[in-house]
């Protein structure tokens, strides 16, 4: 049987776990046995825009449900397939259930993908497992990290290039806002290791009740809490990356620096309940990881491209480790109670939740 936790894709609240039988396996195919996953406000994010962003389409189960998907990691349980072992371990993009079956298509000595019908028109990264045995930043120390951190810190880095490759849009400082989540800390961290050469003023926009956390962190200039930016901002040459979407908020803040803004990249959805429409909202742009990353794999090749990423992420993991507590999820009570709490946007950014059930 194969268990799954599933939620009604229309009202993200309704959470619920299903028990199915799983269908034989065909020839070519291959089952994993999902081990543990992460659980951050990035899944959130993926229930509230899997409509737009197609994230119901990767893992499809009856209506009205769907299944978010989460990074982590699985065992292959069962083998069709000659080029694929039983017992190889892999971390990639699966449902939250106990197993996933997919069709391994180009297969390497590092991964491969699915080759399943409905998912070749979904972005190539997320269909992309790969084997731990032979990707370098898996070890003892990051194993436990590399769920929470990976796919954000991979945003973050994506950012990073895109700002310096565009000079920064002529910017002095660059504004954050969740400063806190995860996504924004691994930008500020990419920020910080670059601001010798690059000369930009790091700016965090947080809740006050995680001001304190923020400065902590080390890697911003100024930590600024949402009630006192109009007072406290410096009304100098601006980028803001918003990992929030809260549009009053963004609009507030274009105001704040009038002419002094240069740019808002719209990365995230951390606040979604204060989301609106953003089409009209000027010199902004959505910020689209899947995309960016191919880019850059045409630009420097996935092999440069990678090195480089997994070299910070394997620096961030370090720092991560002193700022970021794991806590294991065990059971659906639990998982249903911190999913709950994280849409409510309850999440302590001081916590990385680990989901392992059996
Ligand atoms: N565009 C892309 O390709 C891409 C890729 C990766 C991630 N993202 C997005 O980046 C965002 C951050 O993800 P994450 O997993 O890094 O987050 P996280 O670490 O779970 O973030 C936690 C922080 O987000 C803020 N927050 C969370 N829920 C909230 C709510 N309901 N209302 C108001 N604030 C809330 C709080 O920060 P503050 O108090 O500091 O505001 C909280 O400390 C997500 O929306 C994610 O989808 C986008």
């Amino acid at each position: 049987m194969n268990q799954s936790i599933q939620v009604e894709k229309q009202n993200i609240y309704k959470i619920s776990q299903h028990s199915d039988e799983l269908a034989p396996l065909q020839a070519g195919e291959i089952r994993f046995k999902i081990d543990k996953y992460a659980l951050t406000s990035n899944n959130i994010t993926y229930a509230v825009s899997g409509f737009k962003l197609k994230y119901w389409n990767f893992f499809p189960v009856n209506e009205p449900n769907g299944v978010i998907p989460v990074w982590g990691y699985a065992d292959v349980s069962e083998s069709n397939h000659p080029d694929v072992k039983v017992g190889e371990r892999c971390y990639g993009y699966f449902p939250m259930s106990d197993y996933l079956t997919i069709q391994p298509s180009k297969i390497n000595k590092y991964g491969f993908s699915d080759g399943a019908e409905h998912r070749r028109k979904l972005a190539p990264i997320y269909n992309y497992y790969s084997k731990t045995a032979t990707d370098p930043t898996f070890n003892e120390h990051t194993e436990g990290y590399i769920p929470i951190v990976k796919p954000l810190f991979a945003t973050s880095f994506l950012i990073y290039h895109y700002l310096k490759k565009s000079n920064f849009l002529e910017a002095d400082q660059v504004i954050l806002t969740s400063a806190s989540s995860k996504t924004g800390l691994g930008l500020a961290f990419m920020l910080k290791q670059n601001q010798d050469t690059d000369g930009k003023k790091i700016i965090g926009l947080t809740s006050t009740r995680n001001v304190e956390f923020v400065k902590s962190t080390g890697y911003y200039d100024q930590v600024i809490a949402y009630e006192d930016y109009v007072k406290d901002l410096a009304k100098d040459a601006s980028v803001i990356v918003d990992f929030a979407g809260n549009a009053k908020q963004i609009k507030k803040l274009s105001e704040t620096l009038g002419d002094a803004l240069k740019f808002i990249s719209l990365v995230g959805l951390t606040d979604w309940k204060s989301a609106g429409s953003f089409s009209k909202v000027e010199k902004a742009e959505f910020f689209f990881a899947p995309t960016h990353i191919q880019n850059m794999y045409k630009e420097q090749g996935s092999e440069k491209t990678n090195m480089i990423l997994n070299k910070n992420l394997v620096q961030f993991i370090i720092d991560t480790k002193k700022m970021i507590e794991l806590e294991a999820i065990n059971d659906f009570e639990k998982l249903s109670t911190i999913y709950l709490g994280m849409v409510d946007g309850k999440v302590n950014p001081k916590k990385g939740y680990l989901v392992s059930i059996k």
